[in-house]
């Protein structure tokens, strides 16, 4: 933590507290309460943490005025142009970007981990068929502490990094036999001499009976919504994995933590909730009876895939997604599909409605990410397991920090207690 010379004060009552104020390397000043509990016996209230810093992290960083999403100090834009999936996992877990023989030999480990369990496939067959892939996942990576015993100790550095190397190589086996088994299709096996991408394509649409060819576009596109989804600083399930990590638990049961955190619509759950929602409205001529649901007040409604809790400006990774939309459905051949036109139309109504301008409303990285999806042949089912799939090694990233920080203690949060006092007991019959 950096210079601890600016401080704060804070008066209340008769006392007065002097606070320390860190500055980061980017962001906002951050102001040092930890003791503000035992030296004033007060708590601060702050729900849905929008101003409280619960960590200090060197992995990731938002500006959300300018538009701005850093891993580990580069751009996403070029690292979305220039790099690619695997490369951004050894940037985010180690640090840096990798040498050539590095980055050989990481992706060599992460291949050699693509297969499962086998007895794994006899828990999969446990689910009902028509179970969300979502719920399938969450049962299936909180299961992999039942199967991998050999990694469950938090406290061995190698035992850290097998399940880190584990849990990044097998969620696309993972998410792909959620899918198979969902649509009532036999489970197809990795292939270790494709990429990370063209693996993940093939083993949701193979089948024994027929090969499938992997596009290079459509595993170019792949693995940019892979890497555009593969970390984002302290949001909901990151946070979430944070805190059941605090209590020590294994990392599979943390990151199975994040994923049922991921599902929800506010959260990964809006690319699925997106497109359900374009399909819904179906025609341009039905998007001003839908814009004017989103600003109604009584109307619960809200236009899926815009809005975002740091980003006020733009979101980065939703610029780029809608360039490799344009490429996706150039080569497929849907510009003309009726859910696209309702998108694009959609985008222009909010963007040039005062209310969206007002409250800083863009389409967010969700808005595009499911049409190109969709186009790729995906059920709208599908979209939040490949989002949770490449936030898998951003969970990992923030669990391995967190874990190997000195400060580190159980998260606790206090509370504005509103409740009863202190009251007796009446019995039964007395009520
Ligand atoms: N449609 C209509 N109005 C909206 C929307 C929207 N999508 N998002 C926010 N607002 C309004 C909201 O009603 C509120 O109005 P008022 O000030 O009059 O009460 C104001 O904008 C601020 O909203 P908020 O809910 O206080 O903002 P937040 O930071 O808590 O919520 C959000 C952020 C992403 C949950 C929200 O914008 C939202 O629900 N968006 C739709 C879901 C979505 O697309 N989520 C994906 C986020 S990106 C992927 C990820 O990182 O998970």
């Amino acid at each position: 933590m950096s210079d601890t010379q600016k401080t704060a004060k804070l008066s209340f009552g008769d006392q007065e507290l002097e606070l320390p104020i860190y500055s980061p390397t980017a962001g906002p000043d951050v102001i040092d309460i930890r003791r503000l509990y035992a030296d004033g016996g007060v708590f601060t209230y702050d729900p849905g943490f929008t101003s409280t810093a619960s960590c200090d992290s060197t992995i990731t960083f938002i500006d959300g005025g300018k538009g701005e999403l850093l891993h580990r100090g580069y751009p996403i834009d070029q690292l979305a142009e220039k790099s690619h999936y695997l490369e951004v996992c050894y940037l985010l877990l180690y640090g840096e970007l990798p040498s050539a023989t590095e980055l050989e030999d990481f992706e060599g480990r992460v291949t050699r981990h693509t297969m499962v369990h086998e007895q794994m496939h006899n828990f999969f067959r446990g689910f009902r068929r028509d179970a969300h892939p979502m719920a399938t996942m969450v049962g299936v990576v909180g299961a992999m502490s039942a199967f991998y015993h050999d990694s469950l100790d938090i406290s061995d550095p190698d035992q850290r990094e097998v399940a880190s190397i584990r849990m990044i190589a097998k969620l696309p086996t993972i998410a792909a036999m959620a899918y198979k088994y969902s649509i009532g299709q036999p489970f197809v096996y990795p292939r270790n001499d494709l990429d990370y991408a063209s693996n993940f394509l093939r083993m949701c649409f193979a089948v024994p009976a027929e090969d499938y060819e992997v596009n290079p576009i459509l595993s170019r596109a792949m693995d940019r919504i892979l890497t555009l989804h593969a970390d984002h600083e302290q949001n909901a399930s990151t946070s979430t994995v944070r805190l059941a990590g605090s209590s020590g638990a294994n990392p599979f049961a943390c990151i199975a933590a994040g994923i049922a955190c991921l599902w929800g619509p506010a959260h990964g759950g809006a690319n699925q909730a997106c497109l359900e929602m374009l399909k819904e409205i179906g025609s341009v001529d039905r998007i001003p009876e839908y814009i004017a649901r989103a600003k109604d007040k009584d109307d619960p409604f809200r236009l899926m895939g815009f809005g975002h809790r740091v980003y006020k400006n733009f979101d980065p990774r939703a610029t780029v997604m809608k360039q490799s939309a344009d490429e996706v459905l150039d080569l497929l051949g849907v510009e003309n599909n009726p859910v696209l036109q309702v998108a694009k139309e959609l985008e222009k109504a909010a963007l040039n409605d005062p209310y969206f301008a007002e409250k800083k409303l863009f389409p967010n990285v969700d808005f595009y990410s499911g049409i190109i999806l969709e186009a790729m042949g995906f059920p709208t089912s599908m979209f939040t397991p490949i989002f949770a799939l490449s936030r898998t090694v951003g969970w990992i990233s923030q669990w391995k920090e967190m874990i190997g920080d000195p400060q580190q203690k159980i998260g606790r949060p206090r509370q504005l207690y509103q409740g009863e006092s202190a009251r007796d007991y009446v019995d039964v019959e007395k009520r």
